[in-house]
């Protein structure tokens, strides 16, 4: 393939290294464009613009292909725990047994949370967010911890990792409990990571819990299916965050306000919302076919479309099947599940989804799952961010180790020209 790009402009004419990705993807190098040419690109969105180059995880939109470290996701999803595949996004590889072993018992070790953070979580009225709630702990955390990380001490680095790894599910969960008015939970040292988590949102201080396999099995997939997803928009601004050389904590923190919106992570809540308000409204598919088609009327089918996928999402397909084993196992006949089937399979043979390639996404079905597990729909969101959390750390960790540049995208002014007062 030709390396190099010719640009003409202005009857000039300046050649642009092309670079390829292991994968053959084809990108111009223009880190001297403005220099060569005085020409800055306009992006927004960033829709045609790469951000940095990584190893971490590979999707190919058109294909419906997603790996992470080069596994793909299926395989993952039906062979790994979810701890381990923290382990290989952070650290590259699947960790032998050993290393997984010692991995989970650090992971133990440092779960228990400072209790000065139940002053902290009482103040929070019943209504808040739990979104809100859980990106104001994990703030809390830098208060509690090192808030800058001394990535070149390999001891103070994993240290941040595992602090992270550990508390934040406890911190979720006891978002959640603080929302449902329950006492809070310790978490169990003698439970697996995932396990772990089901026994800190569901045991009641009454009686005994073990969670289910379906529940576990459930849990893990969905928190495997989570964990990365190369640039989107919460992992971009946690490596632009860390690109100040603010710390990990407070990057991540902001990952999580901007997973929030109901055009990302946010969309979880809003898809079963809108199953909910079609369902109310008499099951009437169509008519909110055609709110999602009209362009005067602000509705989306929340759930469809993606920035980079124009086919099936790989994690949809496979989430789509865990719904249908999830509530036949729990006895569960969800309506909203056939309305969900019934949209999927309207826009699937409607010509204005169809030509603009919009398929359901991960957030079409994962809602689903979470109420059949019983998870209240505000925290559909912290569980997509309890799954994302690995990956924000590998993407973070790459962004530092590579020395990467303050991130700081230029403009084009349009706005008025110089006057006087
Ligand atoms: C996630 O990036 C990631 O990787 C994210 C994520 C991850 O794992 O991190 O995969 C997780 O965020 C999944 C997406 C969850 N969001 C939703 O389900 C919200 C509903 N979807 C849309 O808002 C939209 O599809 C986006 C935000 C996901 C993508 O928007 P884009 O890429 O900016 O596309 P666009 O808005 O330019 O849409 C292109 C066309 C437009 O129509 P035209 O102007 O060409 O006529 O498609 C239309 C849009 O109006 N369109 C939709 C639609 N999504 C796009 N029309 C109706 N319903 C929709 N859902």
């Amino acid at each position: 393939m030709e390396d190099k790009v010719d640009l003409i402009y202005r009857g000039k004419s300046y050649k642009f290294p092309l670079i390829n990705g292991s994968e053959d993807e084809p990108a111009i190098d223009i880190k001297t464009l403005r220099a060569q040419t005085g020409l800055i690109t306009l992006d927004p969105g960033y829709k045609n613009t790469g951000s940095c180059e990584s190893e971490i995880t590979f999707l190919d939109g058109e294909e419906g292909i997603l790996r992470y470290r080069g596994y793909s996701i299926d395989d993952l999803a039906n062979n790994t725990s979810f701890i381990e595949v923290a382990y290989l996004l952070i650290f590259g590889d699947l960790p032998k047994l050993d290393q997984l072993q010692k991995f989970e018992d650090d992971i133990r070790d440092y779960a228990l949370v400072d209790e000065d953070f139940k002053i902290i979580l009482k103040s929070f009225p019943k209504s808040a967010h739990p979104m809100g709630i859980l990106s104001s702990l994990t703030s809390a955390l830098i208060a509690f911890n090192p808030s800058s990380v001394d990535i070149n001490s390999e001891k103070d680095f994993y240290e941040a990792i595992i602090i992270l790894l550990a508390k934040f599910p406890v911190l979720a969960s006891w978002t959640h409990r603080k929302m449902k008015g329950l006492p809070l939970n310790y978490p169990n040292y003698d439970l697996s990571y995932t396990d772990n988590l089901a026994y800190m949102i569901y045991k009641m201080p009454n009686k005994d819990f073990r969670a289910s396999t379906t529940l576990v099995s459930a849990l893990n997939k969905l928190l495997i299916l989570h964990a990365d997803h190369e640039q989107n928009c919460s992992t971009s601004t946690v490596r632009m965050v860390g690109s100040s050389h603010a710390g990990l904590f407070p990057s991540i923190a902001s990952g999580i306000s901007a997973l929030w919106g109901p055009l990302h992570g946010g969309a979880n809540q809003a898809v079963i919302e809108m199953l909910e308000e079609i369902k109310n409204d008499g099951g009437d598919t169509k008519k909110f076919m055609a709110k999602a088609k009209d362009k005067n009327d602000p509705f989306r089918l929340m759930g469809f479309g993606h920035r980079v996928y124009k086919n099936f999402d790989p994690r949809a397909k496979i989430i789509k099947t865990a719904a249908d084993e999830v509530l036949d196992e729990l006895g569960i006949n969800d309506p909203v599940l056939e309305i969900a089937k019934k949209l999927e399979q309207e826009a699937l043979e409607d010509p204005y989804f169809v030509d603009r390639k919009l398929y359901p996404n991960v957030d079409f079905y994962s809602g689903i799952i979470y109420r059949a597990l019983g998870i209240p729909t505000e925290m559909f969101t912290v569980m997509f961010a309890i799954g994302r959390l690995p990956g924000w750390i590998a993407q973070w960790k790459e962004m530092r180790f590579n020395k990467e540049p303050i991130g700081r995208p230029r403009q084009i002014y349009t706005g008025h020209k110089h006057r006087k007062v």
